[in-house]
């Protein structure tokens, strides 16, 4: 089927970080409202999560929701919301057969009760998957923004310095990292932008420190098999130096 996108098995990145924008552009170029662009996302979503566990990525990070969208109307944000509960709801018997395990990032208590307590449905009946190291952790970033990630990051770790659990000089790269939502997970290897902005739009801003970035002109409903192939091929063809020279890759 994608004889001319063949992977290279070795080089399969362990992260994928993806912006899933587009929606609404692509409901305008049908003359659909914005909701049905969205709904025609979901589709795309639950096909990238199959994929990505077939090709046995160990996590794949899916921007859905940010702190900005609050800002949307109201009516968009609603129907986003039920758009996520049923998606929840739909794929969990999905992630439990291929051993998916979900988890989220962002501020959680922002959103309606409702969907939270779905998602820690889900995420709770799911959890003894991560147990299988060789399952995917689906990772859905909601209500999320990369500086208030930081900034609460800063605030845990200062309060742990006012109660003596450890010293200002103890502060480390590792450390932040260690209080991050994304704490335990490895850093995004490849972040995939549908839709063809190019900027990060407040995404895990700590963590794409040396992500390769992959940007497509693709709104998210049709963004399908082959696209992701198409960024994971382009992927491989990387040189990740992370600041030394290729003579210096080359002699390793
Ligand atoms: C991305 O699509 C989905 C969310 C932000 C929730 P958009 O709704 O931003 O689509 P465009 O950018 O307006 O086309
Ligand atoms: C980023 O898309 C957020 C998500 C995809 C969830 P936006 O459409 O909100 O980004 P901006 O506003 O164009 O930067
Ligand atoms: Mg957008």
């Amino acid at each position: 089927m994608h004889e001319n996108l063949v992977l290279d098995p070795e080089r399969i990145p362990r992260h994928v970080a993806i912006i899933m924008d587009g929606n609404g552009r692509w409901a305008k170029q049908r003359n659909l409202p914005r909701i049905m662009g969205h709904k025609a996302g979901t589709e795309s979503l639950k096909n990238i999560v199959k994929i990505a566990g077939e090709l046995k990525l160990e996590v794949l990070t899916l921007y859905a929701f940010s702190t900005e969208n609050w800002k949307r109307p109201s009516l968009e944000v609603q129907g986003l919301m039920t758009l996520l509960k049923s998606y929840l709801k739909s794929e969990l018997q999905k992630m439990l057969d291929n051993t998916v395990s979900l988890r989220c990032i962002g501020e959680i208590e922002m959103l309606p009760t409702d969907v939270q307590k779905v998602l820690s449905e889900v995420m709770q009946e799911t959890a003894r998957n991560a147990e299988d190291k060789s399952g995917l952790i689906l990772n859905l970033a909601l209500s999320y923004g990369g500086r208030s990630e930081i900034v609460r990051a800063a605030r845990i770790m200062a309060e742990k310095c006012v109660s003596g659990q450890f010293d200002p000089k103890d502060f480390s790269e590792k450390l932040l990292a260690a209080h991050l939502y994304t704490a335990g997970l490895p850093d995004p290897d490849l972040l995939i932008r549908t839709g063809g902005e190019s900027r990060l739009s407040n995404f895990l801003l700590w963590q794409l420190s040396y992500a390769e970035l992959y940007i497509t002109e693709t709104m998210w409903p049709d963004f399908n098999t082959e696209r992701f192939f198409e960024a994971l091929k382009e992927f491989q063809s990387r040189e990740r130096r992370f600041g030394q020279t290729s003579q210096q890759l080359q002699a390793e």
